[in-house]
Protein backbone atom coordinates (compact mmCIF):
# COMPACT_ATOMS: atom_id res chain seq x y z
CA UNK A 1 0.00 0.00 0.00
CA UNK A 2 0.76 3.19 -1.10
CA UNK A 3 0.23 6.60 1.08
CA UNK A 4 0.63 10.39 -0.38
CA UNK A 5 1.23 12.89 1.77
CA UNK A 6 1.38 16.46 1.40
CA UNK A 7 3.48 18.87 3.30
CA UNK A 8 5.15 15.61 5.20
CA UNK A 9 8.58 17.61 6.36
CA UNK A 10 7.20 19.11 9.05
CA UNK A 11 4.30 19.55 12.06
CA UNK A 12 1.19 17.29 11.42
CA UNK A 13 2.14 16.13 7.77
CA UNK A 14 5.48 14.76 9.20
CA UNK A 15 3.55 13.14 12.19
CA UNK A 16 0.90 11.24 9.52
CA UNK A 17 4.56 10.56 7.33
CA UNK A 18 6.13 8.37 10.28
CA UNK A 19 2.85 6.97 11.49
CA UNK A 20 1.78 5.20 7.81
CA UNK A 21 5.84 4.45 7.43
CA UNK A 22 5.76 2.54 10.64
CA UNK A 23 2.93 0.19 9.77
CA UNK A 24 4.84 -0.40 6.09
CA UNK A 25 3.14 1.51 3.97
CA UNK A 26 5.56 3.05 0.92
CA UNK A 27 4.86 6.79 1.05
CA UNK A 28 5.14 9.95 -1.76
CA UNK A 29 5.82 13.24 0.40
CA UNK A 30 5.61 16.13 -1.06
CA UNK A 31 6.04 19.36 -0.14
CA UNK A 32 8.41 22.52 -1.23
CA UNK A 33 11.87 22.03 -0.26
CA UNK A 34 13.70 19.27 -1.86
CA UNK A 35 16.52 19.13 0.71
CA UNK A 36 14.15 18.49 3.61
CA UNK A 37 12.11 15.91 1.31
CA UNK A 38 15.06 14.10 0.82
CA UNK A 39 16.80 13.64 4.07
CA UNK A 40 13.03 12.96 5.27
CA UNK A 41 12.70 9.99 2.59
CA UNK A 42 16.27 8.99 3.72
CA UNK A 43 15.12 8.35 7.06
CA UNK A 44 11.90 6.82 6.91
CA UNK A 45 13.17 4.37 4.26
CA UNK A 46 16.21 3.40 6.58
CA UNK A 47 13.86 3.15 9.58
CA UNK A 48 10.94 1.53 8.37
CA UNK A 49 12.75 -0.35 5.31
CA UNK A 50 9.90 1.04 3.09
CA UNK A 51 9.93 2.44 -0.10
CA UNK A 52 10.09 6.95 0.09
CA UNK A 53 9.08 8.61 -3.23
CA UNK A 54 10.36 12.35 -2.93
CA UNK A 55 8.36 14.97 -4.98
CA UNK A 56 8.85 18.51 -4.67
CA UNK A 57 6.07 20.86 -5.44
CA UNK A 58 4.67 23.76 -4.84
CA UNK A 59 0.56 23.60 -4.60
CA UNK A 60 -0.33 26.72 -5.17
CA UNK A 61 1.15 26.78 -8.99
CA UNK A 62 -0.50 25.22 -11.75
CA UNK A 63 2.82 23.05 -12.05
CA UNK A 64 3.40 22.05 -8.68
CA UNK A 65 -0.33 20.52 -8.62
CA UNK A 66 -0.16 18.96 -11.70
CA UNK A 67 2.95 17.01 -11.05
CA UNK A 68 0.99 15.36 -7.64
CA UNK A 69 -2.19 14.87 -9.83
CA UNK A 70 -0.29 12.79 -12.37
CA UNK A 71 1.24 10.81 -9.61
CA UNK A 72 -1.93 10.09 -7.87
CA UNK A 73 -3.36 8.95 -11.56
CA UNK A 74 -0.79 6.60 -12.01
CA UNK A 75 -1.35 2.84 -11.71
CA UNK A 76 2.05 1.56 -11.01
CA UNK A 77 2.33 1.56 -7.25
CA UNK A 78 -1.01 3.70 -7.25
CA UNK A 79 -1.53 5.51 -3.86
CA UNK A 80 -4.46 3.92 -2.22
CA UNK A 81 -4.07 6.90 1.05
CA UNK A 82 -4.00 10.60 0.33
CA UNK A 83 -3.56 12.94 3.11
CA UNK A 84 -4.36 16.46 2.13
CA UNK A 85 -2.10 18.28 4.64
CA UNK A 86 -0.26 21.11 3.46
CA UNK A 87 -1.19 24.50 4.56
CA UNK A 88 -0.06 28.08 5.98
CA UNK A 89 -1.98 30.59 8.18
CA UNK A 90 -2.05 33.92 7.89
CA UNK A 91 -1.33 36.88 10.11
CA UNK A 92 -3.31 39.76 8.21
CA UNK A 93 -6.75 41.42 8.45
CA UNK A 94 -8.41 40.84 4.97
CA UNK A 95 -9.14 44.74 4.85
CA UNK A 96 -5.86 46.45 3.61
CA UNK A 97 -3.74 42.86 3.91
CA UNK A 98 -2.19 41.31 0.36
CA UNK A 99 -4.90 39.59 -1.93
CA UNK A 100 -1.84 37.42 -3.38
CA UNK A 101 -1.42 36.21 -0.27
CA UNK A 102 -4.59 35.25 -0.09
CA UNK A 103 -5.06 33.90 -2.77
CA UNK A 104 -2.36 31.23 -1.97
CA UNK A 105 -4.26 30.39 0.90
CA UNK A 106 -7.01 29.57 -1.18
CA UNK A 107 -4.76 28.28 -3.62
CA UNK A 108 -2.77 25.61 -1.00
CA UNK A 109 -5.95 24.83 1.35
CA UNK A 110 -9.02 24.69 -1.42
CA UNK A 111 -7.78 24.51 -4.90
CA UNK A 112 -5.24 21.48 -4.21
CA UNK A 113 -7.09 19.82 -1.74
CA UNK A 114 -9.95 19.74 -4.69
CA UNK A 115 -7.85 19.02 -7.26
CA UNK A 116 -5.58 16.14 -5.91
CA UNK A 117 -8.80 14.68 -4.13
CA UNK A 118 -10.24 14.62 -7.83
CA UNK A 119 -7.65 12.81 -9.28
CA UNK A 120 -7.15 10.39 -6.51
CA UNK A 121 -10.53 9.12 -6.25
CA UNK A 122 -11.66 7.39 -9.33
CA UNK A 123 -8.62 4.79 -9.41
CA UNK A 124 -9.29 4.13 -5.37
CA UNK A 125 -12.95 3.90 -6.44
CA UNK A 126 -12.12 1.38 -9.15
CA UNK A 127 -10.33 -0.89 -7.02
CA UNK A 128 -12.61 -0.38 -4.69
CA UNK A 129 -10.43 0.23 -1.97
CA UNK A 130 -8.96 3.88 -0.68
CA UNK A 131 -8.55 6.63 2.10
CA UNK A 132 -8.53 10.48 1.68
CA UNK A 133 -8.07 12.28 4.64
CA UNK A 134 -8.33 15.86 4.74
CA UNK A 135 -6.18 17.71 7.20
CA UNK A 136 -9.14 20.68 8.45
CA UNK A 137 -9.11 22.92 11.12
CA UNK A 138 -11.53 23.19 14.96
CA UNK A 139 -11.18 26.83 13.41
CA UNK A 140 -13.62 26.29 10.26
CA UNK A 141 -16.48 26.24 13.10
CA UNK A 142 -15.71 30.00 13.87
CA UNK A 143 -15.78 32.61 11.39
CA UNK A 144 -12.93 34.77 12.05
CA UNK A 145 -11.17 35.18 8.58
CA UNK A 146 -10.15 33.68 5.79
CA UNK A 147 -8.21 30.87 6.79
CA UNK A 148 -10.97 29.52 8.66
CA UNK A 149 -13.60 29.50 6.15
CA UNK A 150 -11.20 27.97 3.62
CA UNK A 151 -11.19 25.21 6.48
CA UNK A 152 -15.02 25.30 6.55
CA UNK A 153 -14.92 24.36 3.05
CA UNK A 154 -12.77 21.48 3.51
CA UNK A 155 -14.45 20.07 6.41
CA UNK A 156 -17.98 20.33 4.19
CA UNK A 157 -16.11 19.06 1.19
CA UNK A 158 -15.10 16.16 3.02
CA UNK A 159 -18.65 15.43 4.95
CA UNK A 160 -20.41 15.60 1.47
CA UNK A 161 -17.38 13.69 -0.15
CA UNK A 162 -18.27 10.52 2.32
CA UNK A 163 -21.97 10.50 1.84
CA UNK A 164 -21.11 10.45 -1.92
CA UNK A 165 -18.33 7.49 -1.59
CA UNK A 166 -20.46 5.13 0.57
CA UNK A 167 -20.39 1.57 -0.59
CA UNK A 168 -17.53 2.24 -2.50
CA UNK A 169 -14.87 0.54 -0.62
CA UNK A 170 -13.96 4.16 -0.56
CA UNK A 171 -13.57 6.78 2.59
CA UNK A 172 -13.02 10.17 3.15
CA UNK A 173 -12.18 11.86 6.51
CA UNK A 174 -11.83 15.59 7.87
CA UNK A 175 -9.34 15.90 10.56
CA UNK A 176 -9.74 19.10 12.46
CA UNK A 177 -7.07 19.43 14.70
CA UNK A 178 -6.91 22.47 17.53
CA UNK A 179 -3.67 24.53 18.26
CA UNK A 180 -0.57 22.06 17.67
CA UNK A 181 2.58 23.10 18.10
CA UNK A 182 4.31 22.77 14.44
CA UNK A 183 6.04 25.26 12.49
CA UNK A 184 2.60 26.36 11.36
CA UNK A 185 2.51 29.55 13.70
CA UNK A 186 6.35 30.49 13.32
CA UNK A 187 5.93 30.92 9.73
CA UNK A 188 2.56 33.27 9.95
CA UNK A 189 4.37 35.19 12.65
CA UNK A 190 1.37 34.33 14.89
CA UNK A 191 2.62 35.52 18.72
CA UNK A 192 1.01 32.09 20.53
CA UNK A 193 2.96 33.01 23.64
CA UNK A 194 -0.75 33.75 25.74
CA UNK A 195 -1.51 30.22 25.04
CA UNK A 196 -1.19 27.56 28.22
CA UNK A 197 0.61 24.35 27.70
CA UNK A 198 -2.62 22.18 28.30
CA UNK A 199 -4.47 23.86 25.31
CA UNK A 200 -1.44 22.31 22.85
CA UNK A 201 -2.56 18.85 21.29
CA UNK A 202 0.46 17.01 19.70
CA UNK A 203 0.99 16.44 16.39
CA UNK A 204 1.28 12.79 16.78
CA UNK A 205 -1.83 12.47 18.76
CA UNK A 206 -3.71 14.45 15.62
CA UNK A 207 -2.13 11.78 13.52
CA UNK A 208 -3.36 8.97 15.47
CA UNK A 209 -6.46 10.14 15.82
CA UNK A 210 -6.93 10.48 12.27
CA UNK A 211 -6.18 7.61 11.18
CA UNK A 212 -7.99 5.48 13.27
CA UNK A 213 -11.31 7.45 12.71
CA UNK A 214 -10.55 7.12 8.82
CA UNK A 215 -10.34 3.26 9.54
CA UNK A 216 -13.31 3.72 11.42
CA UNK A 217 -14.85 5.41 8.49
CA UNK A 218 -15.52 8.27 10.17
CA UNK A 219 -16.46 11.31 8.29
CA UNK A 220 -15.02 13.93 10.61
CA UNK A 221 -12.71 13.94 14.06
CA UNK A 222 -11.59 16.69 16.33
CA UNK A 223 -8.41 15.01 17.85
CA UNK A 224 -8.95 14.96 21.67
CA UNK A 225 -11.80 15.30 24.62
CA UNK A 226 -11.25 19.09 25.14
CA UNK A 227 -11.15 20.37 21.75
CA UNK A 228 -14.24 17.92 20.62
CA UNK A 229 -16.38 19.27 23.29
CA UNK A 230 -15.04 22.60 22.41
CA UNK A 231 -15.88 21.70 18.70
CA UNK A 232 -19.43 20.52 19.89
CA UNK A 233 -20.10 23.37 21.28
CA UNK A 234 -19.25 25.73 18.77
CA UNK A 235 -21.54 23.64 16.64
CA UNK A 236 -24.32 23.63 18.62
CA UNK A 237 -24.41 27.42 20.39
CA UNK A 238 -26.12 30.24 19.18
CA UNK A 239 -24.56 31.71 15.93
CA UNK A 240 -24.29 35.51 17.57
CA UNK A 241 -22.13 34.01 20.02
CA UNK A 242 -20.53 32.49 17.64
CA UNK A 243 -19.83 35.36 15.47
CA UNK A 244 -19.06 37.53 19.47
CA UNK A 245 -16.24 34.11 19.96
CA UNK A 246 -14.74 34.67 16.60
CA UNK A 247 -14.53 38.48 16.63
CA UNK A 248 -12.69 38.34 20.02
CA UNK A 249 -10.01 35.62 18.81
CA UNK A 250 -9.59 38.18 15.83
CA UNK A 251 -9.34 41.19 17.92
CA UNK A 252 -6.95 39.57 20.48
CA UNK A 253 -4.69 38.38 17.46
CA UNK A 254 -4.36 41.63 15.93
CA UNK A 255 -3.54 43.33 19.57
CA UNK A 256 -0.67 40.61 19.21
CA UNK A 257 0.70 42.27 16.07
N1 LIG B 1 -0.64 23.87 13.80
C1 LIG B 1 -1.90 24.09 14.13
O1 LIG B 1 -2.22 24.63 15.21
C2 LIG B 1 -2.99 23.63 13.19
C3 LIG B 1 -4.30 23.55 13.70
C4 LIG B 1 -5.32 23.12 12.87
C5 LIG B 1 -5.06 22.78 11.56
N2 LIG B 1 -3.78 22.88 11.07
C6 LIG B 1 -3.55 22.50 9.66
O2 LIG B 1 -2.63 21.43 9.63
C7 LIG B 1 -1.97 21.39 8.37
C8 LIG B 1 -0.49 21.24 8.59
O3 LIG B 1 -0.01 22.37 9.31
P1 LIG B 1 1.18 22.29 10.34
O4 LIG B 1 0.70 22.92 11.58
O5 LIG B 1 1.74 20.92 10.40
O6 LIG B 1 2.21 23.32 9.62
P2 LIG B 1 3.78 23.28 9.38
O7 LIG B 1 4.50 22.66 10.51
O8 LIG B 1 4.13 24.68 9.01
O9 LIG B 1 3.96 22.34 8.09
C9 LIG B 1 3.44 22.74 6.85
C10 LIG B 1 3.85 21.72 5.77
O10 LIG B 1 3.21 22.10 4.55
C11 LIG B 1 4.19 22.30 3.52
N3 LIG B 1 3.74 23.38 2.65
C12 LIG B 1 3.45 24.66 3.00
N4 LIG B 1 3.10 25.37 1.90
C13 LIG B 1 3.17 24.52 0.85
C14 LIG B 1 2.96 24.65 -0.55
N5 LIG B 1 2.63 25.84 -1.12
N6 LIG B 1 3.11 23.56 -1.35
C15 LIG B 1 3.49 22.38 -0.82
N7 LIG B 1 3.69 22.19 0.49
C16 LIG B 1 3.56 23.24 1.31
C17 LIG B 1 5.50 22.64 4.30
O11 LIG B 1 6.69 22.31 3.59
P3 LIG B 1 7.43 23.37 2.61
O12 LIG B 1 7.53 24.68 3.32
O13 LIG B 1 8.76 22.73 2.29
O14 LIG B 1 6.58 23.45 1.37
C18 LIG B 1 5.35 21.71 5.50
O15 LIG B 1 5.74 20.41 5.15
C19 LIG B 1 -2.36 22.69 7.66
O16 LIG B 1 -3.36 22.42 6.70
C20 LIG B 1 -2.92 23.57 8.78
O17 LIG B 1 -3.86 24.49 8.29
C21 LIG B 1 -2.74 23.29 11.86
Amino acid sequence: MTACITGATAGIGLAFAEALAAEGHDLVVVARDELRLTTLAHRLGTEHGIAVEVLPADLATEAGCAAVMDRLRTTAGSVDVLVNNAGFGLNQDFVGGSLAQEERLLDVLVRATLRLTHAALPGMVDRGRGTVINVSSIAGWVPMGSYAAAKSWVTTFTEGLAAELHGTGVNATAVCPGYTPTEFHDRAAIDMAFLPDWAWIDAQRVAAEGLRAARARRPVVVPSKRYAALALATQYAPRPVIRLAGRVVATSRAARR
